[in-house]
């Protein structure tokens, strides 16, 4: 299996085509970038850090039933992956108020939500990624309401995952955002990354920002509190 030529270059990551035809080749960037690439940076080290923390949630989520687009680490920065076509929604699951939502419905950050709320927003960097429903989904035609119910349901069962492993490592699962995406044989799979530029980790104890909020919120050490949920999940950096 050889990297071919690059097929898409986006904020955090490049996408190469390999010499098989089902599988890709993603390398991920130490650039960082937030506010829909308004504020820009370079963080050392995050590049290896969010490959290897995707990996490893990747692994467990298959473990437990979820499959999803992770095939292989290639390297500290590059991991191969089944070859998708990603459907253009982010979908964001929150079990405690944060970000856009604190901010939206005038909630305070860190309220416990009574059970999780699933949110979709169009990906589109001219809009600025605006929240849509259901039925803005149907009417751009971007997916039908059986594949919007399964992008639900997956939402809600890497959740169930997700947050008792998170906690039993000392972790507060806030919220997370995730891709899916395609396969040329139609079935919809869970893509992208899982890590902490998508998430947002609080220590269960102290309630510290381990995600990327430290870089959004200029509370520095943002490159220490990605170590430190490498180190929570049982990885090992070598940077
Ligand atoms: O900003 P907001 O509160 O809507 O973010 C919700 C979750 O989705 C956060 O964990 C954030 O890191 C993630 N997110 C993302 N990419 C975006 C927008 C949000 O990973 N473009």
């Amino acid at each position: 299996m050889e990297k071919r030529e690059q097929l898409y270059e986006g904020k955090a990551k490049r996408i190469y085509r390999t010499s098989l035809d089902n599988q890709y080749w993603v390398e991920y960037k130490d650039d960082a970038t937030a506010f829909n690439g308004e504020k820009k940076a370079t963080i050392t080290g995050k590049g290896e850090l969010n490959n290897r923390i995707t990996a490893i949630f990747f692994t467990m989520l298959k473990q437990r039933g979820i499959d999803n687009h992770f095939i292989r680490l290639l390297s500290p920065t590059e991991q191969l992956v089944r070859q998708v076509a990603i459907i253009p929604l982010e979908v964001v699951v929150r079990n405690i108020a944060a970000g856009s939502l604190a901010k939206r419905l005038g909630m305070k950050e860190g309220t416990v939500l009574p059970q999780p709320v699933v949110e979709f927003y169009y990906k589109d960097d001219a809009l600025g990624d605006p929240l849509v429903n259901p039925s803005h989904i149907k009417v751009m035609g971007i997916a039908s309401e059986e594949d919007l119910a399964a992008l639900e349901r997956l939402g809600l069962m890497v959740n169930d995952v997700l947050q008792p492993y998170l906690r039993e490592r000392g972790i507060l699962l806030v919220d997370f955002k995730l891709e899916f995406g395609r396969t040329p044989e139609g079935e919809i799979l869970l893509a992208d990354e899982i890590s902490p530029d998508t998430c947002r980790f609080w220590d269960a104890e102290t309630g510290e920002k381990l995600d990327k909020d430290r870089f959004r919120r200029d509370l520095g050490k943002v490159e220490e509190a990605y170590q430190e949920m490498l180190k929570r999940l049982g990885g090992e950096a070598h940077v």
